[in-house]
């Protein structure tokens, strides 16, 4: 008999792709290309999730503390952003995946907005795959606009501050329909979340591998499947002896 504990296959998987820019740096390449590197991994680790069974993929691609960087970078992975909706979101669309975007709306350029809402629409029915970028998205800003949501509610009669649970959070927060990751994949070798799904990732498990994001392919994915498979979830509960 299975434990309740035993983990499969991951459902969701969230990954902080990191390291862009030391790849570039070790190819004496201006950063921009490994950005450009970076979202041909993010290609084949779309691919990959699908083939692997893995539900639903959150993408951390753009954090709400990016914008500390300089301009032209700023704006070289907006570009980046434009065009892969704007080349891929048909072949998205084509394998069934539904893609969402999670993250702060405020600042973005109205023709990244629109972009962005036009891929969630023509894709909303797709049941493949769900695949969630976070772009222009921290943690504590979307908490923050949680708080803000319920608050209002409050202030209007809508709610009263006891009925105020970790569910009713969740469903204010940007993920509200999405499931908690199973899985929190960060490359690069640096090990911190820097303020990535930090509520929703209470019970995950956490993996961190030493390389940068843009040689990330299907092997390295299948590796982390398989030390997932080898942890132990217990949420603070107590594995069941199996008696063997
Ligand atoms: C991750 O790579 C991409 C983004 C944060 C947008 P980095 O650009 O952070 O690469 P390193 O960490 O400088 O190597
Ligand atoms: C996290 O990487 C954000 C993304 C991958 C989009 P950073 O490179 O921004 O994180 P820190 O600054 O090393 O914590
Ligand atoms: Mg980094």
């Amino acid at each position: 008999m299975e434990s309740d504990f035993i983990c499969a296959t991951p459902r969701h998987v969230a990954i902080i792709m990191d390291g862009n820019g030391r790849w570039a740096q070790r190819r004496m390449l201006p950063r921009s290309h490994g950005h450009k590197a970076g979202v041909d991994a993010l290609k084949i680790a779309v691919r990959a999730a699908r083939e692997l069974g893995v539900q639903y993929l959150t993408l951390f691609s753009f954090s709400s503390e990016n914008w500390s960087r300089p301009e032209g970078e700023i704006n070289e992975l907006f570009a980046l952003l434009r065009l892969f909706i704007r080349r891929d979101l048909a072949e998205l669309h084509k394998n069934n995946v539904r893609v969402r975007i999670i993250g702060s709306r405020y600042r973005l350029p109205s023709d990244v907005l629109s972009l962005l809402v036009e891929a969630e629409k023509l894709t909303r029915n797709n049941d493949a795959q769900t695949l969630i970028i976070a772009f222009n998205y921290g943690s504590r800003d979307e908490i923050v606009r949680a708080v803000k949501l319920i608050a209002a509610k409050v202030d209007n009669g809508e709610l009263c501050a006891e009925e105020i649970t970790p569910e009713l959070i969740s469903n204010h927060l940007d993920t509200a329909d999405i499931p908690d990751p199973d899985m929190i994949i960060r490359t690069s070798g640096e090990k911190r979340l820097s303020n990535f799904l930090m509520w929703q990732s209470a019970y995950s498990e956490l993996v961190f591998v030493d390389c940068l994001w843009p040689e990330f392919d299907k092997t390295a994915f299948s590796q982390c499947l398989d030390e997932y498979a080898n942890r132990t979830r217990k949420f603070g509960g107590l594995v069941k002896d199996t008696g063997s």
